[in-house]
């Protein structure tokens, strides 16, 4: 569904919040419960579309999920089908998760390549080579992937970079090899740490998530879980902006702090005075800020590329100069164009933007390109003057579950049409 949202700009945020679960945890949870063949409860799903395009891909293969309040109850005991039509895989990238859950429960799959936010190239070579060394064989047909693996043999994978996908589809076919697996130069998000989590839950034997070194131990038979989604980390990184760019004061609960210390420690660069407990965050800023020092995107623990649109937005009206390098995707600036019509001061160049705070930003009529650029004009918009409507929002559902809500819950002043 296509909608909009209406932002009215000007006003403080304050109170408080939980944050949704992780999308990026969710998703290669929900393609792992394939490999229990048996019922998961997933506690703490976000309702976001990625999650239903992982519902309709798991219905395809013969699965069935079902919603039980905030909890979704998948069932992977009766799977009748190994491919993935080009339709469902168009929707999301993580629909390219399920190659290696497909694999390790069948030995075979078929699907073509995976959708997705349009950050520039994003190849998938490093997921096949993975699977590769896994002992699959892979053929190319028609841009259909013909995948077989009769036998899935532990090995030992380098990954050329620490690909998230990449490290979450070899856990995934390794935990049904025969023998130890071992990902080296795997990626270190907190996610992973979620799906090992996870998977430990179901019986696997996953180590070492959250370093660069995951080992796996295959298992013949794993079964069902009782899991909570872990919180969204990027969500939460969007609120926290939000509410350093406008002023105000707020906590933001059920989530993990050490998640978020590079971001936290740029907004309180720009001035905000940040309150770390065991479980909350709290964000106190007189809208001031101040230009803060290079923000490298990188992979975890650096600066996420996820939220570089969103902190960017924070500091429009900063005093001072900062400079943005994005490091992980070519073409991750496209908010950059939007914000410029709501008065920003923003010149990007390749891999660099240079935001040049302003004194005031008003409204204007802009379009989310992606999901975090998307997120990053409603943060823009809660600063203007006057009203900004942004369209094309269905980017934005596809990560947060309800933003709209969320924000009106912290005290800004926005609504969202269904056009
Ligand atoms: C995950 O994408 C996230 N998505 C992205 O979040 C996030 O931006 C990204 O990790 C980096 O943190 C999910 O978890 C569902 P990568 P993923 O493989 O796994 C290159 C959001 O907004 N690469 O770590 O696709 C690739 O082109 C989304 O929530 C290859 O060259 O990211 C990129 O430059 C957007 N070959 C870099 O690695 C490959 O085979 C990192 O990508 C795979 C990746």
């Amino acid at each position: 569904m296509s909608g909009l949202i209406t932002v009215t700009g000007g006003r403080q945020l304050s109170g408080e919040i939980a944050v949704q679960g992780a999308k990026n945890s969710v998703l290669p949870i929900l393609a792992a419960t394939i490999l229990s063949g048996d019922t998961c409860r997933i506690r703490r799903c976000p309702r976001l579309c990625d999650v239903a395009s992982a519902i309709e891909i798991l219905h395809h293969l013969g699965c069935r999920a079902q919603w039980e309040g905030e909890d979704l109850v998948v069932d992977t005991a009766e799977m009748t089908r190994c491919e993935i039509p080009e339709r469902l895989m168009r929707k999301m990238r993580s629909s390219v998760i399920f190659l290696g859950a497909i694999l390790g429960r069948c030995g075979e799959a078929q699907m073509s390549y995976p959708g997705g936010c349009e950050l520039g190239p994003r190849p998938i070579d490093l997921h096949l080579t993975a699977l590769q060394t896994l002992g699959t064989a892979i053929e190319e047909r028609s841009g259909v992937l013909h995948c077989t693996a009769p036998v899935l043999r532990g090995a030992d994978i380098v990954l050329a970079l620490p690909s998230v996908g990449a490290t979450e589809n070899a856990i995934l076919a390794a935990c049904c090899a025969e023998g130890v697996t071992t990902v080296s130069n795997a990626a270190r998000e907190p996610e992973i740490c979620d799906l090992q989590d996870f998977l430990c839950a179901m019986g696997a034997e996953v180590r070492g998530a959250g370093s660069s070194t995951v080992t796996v131990r295959g298992k013949q038979k794993l079964h069902g879980c009782d899991h909570q989604v872990m919180a969204d980390r990027i969500v939460a990184a969007t609120y926290l902006s939000a509410a350093a760019g406008t002023g105000g004061d707020i906590r933001l609960t059920k989530v993990c702090p050490q998640h978020l210390t590079t971001v936290t420690a740029a907004l309180q660069q720009a001035g905000c005075r940040i309150t770390l407990e065991r479980q909350s965050i709290r964000l106190q800023s007189d809208g001031q800020l101040r230009g803060i020092s290079l923000v490298r995107t990188a992979p975890y623990p650096g600066f996420p590329t996820d939220a570089q649109a969103v902190v960017m937005a924070s500091l429009l009206r900063s005093r001072g100069t900062t400079v943005f390098v994005e490091n992980m995707f070519e073409n991750r600036y496209r908010h950059v164009a939007e914000l410029r019509r709501l008065g920003a001061d923003v010149r990007c160049e390749g891999r660099v933007a240079v935001v040049c705070g302003v004194e005031q930003l008003h409204g204007a009529q802009v379009h989310a390109a992606d999901l975090r650029g998307g997120a990053a004009l409603v943060v823009a918009g809660l600063q203007g003057e006057g009203t900004t409507q942004v369209g094309t929002i269905h980017h934005i559902q596809r990560g947060y579950a309800d933003i709209v809500g969320d924000l009106t819950q912290l005290g800004a002043e926005l609504r969202r049409e269904d056009t």
